[in-house]
């Protein structure tokens, strides 16, 4: 009687500790951030944005709401995408703060409505206007000025998801969506991609081209911290760190969860969002799918192992009774 009653003390005590105390502790220091569903419409951003702005996005994002109703044409829209190019090419250095990403899988990446609002105003897009004072620009700024009407937007867009929509890896997703920002060093990518396979000198023993993208790779990294306030941080194990609700609804809107953040919003759809996740899956967690096939193996075990454990009892008490 007297251990049911320590029991029951026991029992009630952790029952309010994990029911009552951690989780309020936990939403004391981590608010709750409710996912928009990855729909682009701005009702965050107008929200959360000071009175003298909020006119200003309320106005943006019902033109960017008029602009996806339009029927884009994609043949117009390929002579657009020529513009994109001139910043988005293969082997483009630094613009700015970073190295504008490969658009090679834009449409299959990006949701419909975040690439029109990013051609329209990118710093609106991506909410970081607030960094962008008269004087400095959105190093991609120049883009409204080059499609200023609705239909040409609709059309670049119209080609991007019609011809820039083709299969994704989760690696070349990160690369297009987060690599300019932040390295994965345990996915083997820097800043400027994965390091070129070179030889050490057998005669000085140095390996003059690999110390030279090192180099490289040093500067890049001046530039990105120049440009953002601070180097984005490492992600090759963020997948444990945090957990994937925060990972998801922090690029869905950064300053959701980090009021004042640098980092812009990266406009991923579900596609988008599933490959990248599972990159930071795979390189912060790789045992994962190990450990996984092993949970059969050792079940079976157990299983097989108590029904071994039952016969041997039986033949043993056979003789008893
Ligand atoms: C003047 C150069 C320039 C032009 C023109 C330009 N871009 Fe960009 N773009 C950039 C730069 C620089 C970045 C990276 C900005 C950053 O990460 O802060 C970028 C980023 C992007 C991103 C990633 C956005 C995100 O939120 O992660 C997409 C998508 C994109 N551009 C699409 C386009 C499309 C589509 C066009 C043509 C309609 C275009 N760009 C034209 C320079 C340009
Ligand atoms: C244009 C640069 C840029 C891009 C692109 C970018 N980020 Fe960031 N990111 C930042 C900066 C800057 C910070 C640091 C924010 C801070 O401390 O306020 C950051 C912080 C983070 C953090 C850490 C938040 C924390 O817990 O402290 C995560 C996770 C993250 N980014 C994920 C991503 C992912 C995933 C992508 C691609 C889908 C991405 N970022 C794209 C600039 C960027």
């Amino acid at each position: 009687m007297r251990e049911l009653k320590i029991f029951a003390v026991v029992a009630i005590f952790s029952g309010i500790l994990y029911y009552g105390v951690e989780p309020f502790a936990h939403g004391q220091m981590h608010k709750h951030v409710d996912s928009n569903g990855l729909v682009y419409d701005g009702k965050a951003d107008i929200a959360e944005a000071s009175k003298d702005k909020k006119e200003a996005k309320t106005k943006f994002w019902a033109e960017v709401a008029e602009i996806a109703k339009l029927k884009g044409d994609v043949a117009a829209g390929e002579g657009g995408y020529a513009m994109c190019m001139g910043c988005h090419m293969d082997g483009i250095p630094n613009m700015g703060g970073v190295v504008p990403p490969s658009l090679e899988h834009a449409g299959a990446i990006y949701d419909k409505n975040y690439l029109i609002a990013l051609v329209k105003d990118p710093a609106m897009a991506s909410n970081v206007d607030h960094k962008y004072a008269d004087t400095m620009m959105h190093p991609m700024g120049s883009v409204g000025s080059m499609f200023p009407t609705p239909q040409s937007i609709a059309d670049v867009v119209a080609y991007l998801q019609a011809k820039k929509a083709g299969d994704v890896t989760p690696k070349v997703a990160y690369e297009e969506a987060c690599m300019r920002c932040h390295a994965n060093r345990y996915g083997k990518l820097t800043h400027l991609g994965t390091a070129p396979v070179t030889k050490s000198n057998i005669m000085t023993g140095y390996d003059v081209e690999g110390m030279k993208f090192k180099q490289k790779v040093a500067e890049e990294q001046a530039l990105v911290a120049a440009y953002m306030g601070k180097l984005p941080p490492d992600l090759s194990i963020i997948y444990r760190a945090r957990s994937h609700h925060f990972l998801e609804t922090l690029i869905e809107n950064p300053q959701g969860q980090l009021a004042g953040t640098a980092m812009p919003r990266v406009g991923l759809n579900q596609n988008g969002m599933d490959k990248v996740m599972k990159y930071l899956q795979e390189t912060g967690d790789p045992s994962k799918p190990k450990r996984e096939a092993l949970g059969p193996w050792v079940i079976g075990f157990f299983v097989i192992f108590t029904i071994l454990a039952y016969l041997w009892k039986q033949a043993h008490w056979r003789d008893l009774h």
